[in-house]
């Protein structure tokens, strides 16, 4: 596959979308475009989440001229690749499999992939029956996760959504920093007989995760636990490795689950325990749906797609250098966090698949925070600030609460952003002026339920996807995670011997004050 697709630059569509971009393009003004056509026009509902498009800054030409960069890059092509189970993570010679996880039985998949899938289903009993046994066994109150990146952030994230669903009786706790304090707070609020430790880690060596984790048993031991097979298990591919730690219940998944779409896999254990195991089989079914409109909608209807095209066009045309996440419903407080791995430590990059250097720019920098918390801190620097920044903003109709009046002010809130990015307001006087014409993307979603969440979080992995595809880049390594952690083995030993022989002359000061 590395060598088969165009990359994005090599096409003709690009050369038209830059000289599109250099006249009409870029005088697009939304708020002279917009109307009842153009809102239709740029709706697109997908499962389980309807998406408003059209306050963003593209005209029909634009769109058209991204719909053909999207055809002279064969993305359907490489999302077939994607869905065939081939080997397009090529620089690990691994397989890109996380859809197989939320594929049901029965569901149509390649023959080849049959074994596979067989057993990913094995697995899945297993762990959704354990799940379930955790769930129903009231001496156990604290599960804490011990994991990091995407081990900790999918898991975090889909808990805290999900919170209205979470078992009475239980607590959860995720801990993922080395810094000793994190654990050390959860450990204090903890008994040793009626807490579950779950060690999340693919590789089972990251430094954190094991740090944690041998930490977390002595505390067990020490304070009295006796039984580590039942306190604690691992959810990880190195099954080998989780029984030399010394743990007997481990639910295994496979290398060809990358670290951060790893939800789906084990490592959604958590998950199942708080929302149980028919919960979780409605998330990987929301997230099935959503496979499916991948494969079957046509490009312009396709929205992971139409994201993805969004993100191109104002990365590399406008030259927008980040994208805000708003979502309006608190339960989705980690959602920015869990959307800054999945999407730059996906398409973070500076060479294409063959490893000549981009001549372009790729992710752009995610950030968010919920609203309406987030006006009240940066959308002054949205509104009026000197830098176009594109919001995504992403609400839902229905609440999962009672209290009366909160709803309607949540989600007028909502629209008016959007309304006031795009209308702007002028102000002769100069200080209360608002240029306006600002793009934000709206998805809406019935309510925030696993099946929902499901479908919003494989939109998202899509997205990068074809994201990644037209940059024509590898989503799915993450070399550049390496260099820090080498160097961090190296300085570790340093701090305890004052060694600083061969350090850079900063970090052999920062050393030596850092041991005084
Ligand atoms: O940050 C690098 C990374 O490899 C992520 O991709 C991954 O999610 C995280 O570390 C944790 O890795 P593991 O699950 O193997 O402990």
């Amino acid at each position: 596959m590395a060598a088969a697709f165009p990359r994005c630059d090599e096409t003709g569509a690009w050369a038209a979308l830059q000289r599109h971009h250099q006249g009409a393009g870029r005088q697009f003004d939304l708020r002279q475009a917009l109307d009842a056509g153009r809102v239709a026009a740029f709706s697109l509902q997908a499962p389980h989440v309807f998406a408003d498009l059209s306050k963003n800054l593209v005209d029909a030409q634009a769109q058209q001229l991204l719909l053909q960069l999207a055809r002279e890059c064969a993305l359907e092509a490489q999302r077939d690749a994607l869905f065939r189970g081939e080997r397009i993570n090529a620089t690990e010679e691994r397989a890109v499999m996380h859809w197989l996880l939320r594929t049901p039985e029965g569901a149509r998949v390649d023959p080849a992939l049959a074994g596979d899938l067989a057993q990913v289903h094995g697995t899945q009993r297993a762990m959704l029956a354990f799940a379930d046994q955790v769930r129903a066994d009231a001496a156990i109150t604290d599960v804490v996760n011990i994991g990091i990146g995407g081990s900790d952030l999918g898991p975090q994230m889909a808990v805290l959504a999900l919170d209205t669903l979470v078992t009475p009786g239980k607590r959860f706790h995720f801990v993922s920093n080395v810094d000793g304090h994190e654990l050390a707070a959860v450990l204090r609020g903890l008994r040793p007989e009626s807490t579950l430790f779950l060690v999340a880690s693919k590789t089972f060596t990251t430094i954190e995760t094991m740090t944690n984790a041998r930490s977390a048993r002595q505390w067990f031991t020490q304070a009295g636990g006796s039984d580590v097979a039942r306190h604690f298990a691992a959810l990880t591919t190195n099954v080998q490795a989780a029984a030399e730690f010394g743990i007997e219940r481990t639910f295994g998944f496979w290398d060809w689950v990358g670290g951060r779409y790893s939800l789906w896999s084990a490592i959604g254990l958590p998950v199942a325990i708080a929302i149980g195991g028919a919960g979780f089989r409605a998330l990987l079914a929301g997230a099935h749906a959503m496979d499916e409109h991948v494969r079957a909608a046509p490009l312009e209807g396709n929205l992971p797609l139409r994201l993805a095209l969004l993100d191109v066009w104002y990365r590399n045309f406008h030259g927008f250098t980040s994208r805000s996440v708003a979502p309006y419903h608190s339960a989705l407080r980690r959602l920015p966090a869990y959307l800054q791995q999945l999407e730059m430590e996906s398409n973070g990059k500076r060479v294409d698949r063959q490893g000549r250097v981009l001549p372009f720019a790729t992710a752009p920098v995610v950030w968010g925070e919920p609203g309406t918390n987030g006006q009240h801190a940066y959308f002054q620097m949205l509104h009026q600030g000197t830098d176009v920044v594109p919001v995504e903003f992403i609400a839902a109709r229905e609440a999962a609460h009672d209290l009366p009046g909160h709803q309607p002010q949540l989600l007028a809130n909502v629209l008016a952003q959007a309304q006031a990015l795009m209308l702007g307001k002028a102000d002769p006087g100069g200080h209360k002026h608002f240029p306006g014409n600002r793009p934000s993307t709206m998805l809406l979603l019935e309510r925030l339920d696993p099946a929902s969440l499901g479908a919003l979080i494989a939109l998202y992995e899509h997205r990068v996807f074809f994201a990644g595809a037209l940059w024509g880049i590898n989503s799915f390594d993450q070399w550049g995670v390496e260099l820090g952690k080498v160097l961090a083995r190296d300085i570790a030993p340093r701090l305890a011997s004052g060694d600083v022989a061969g350090l850079d002359a900063s970090t052999a000061a920062l050393v030596a004050r850092l041991r005084g």
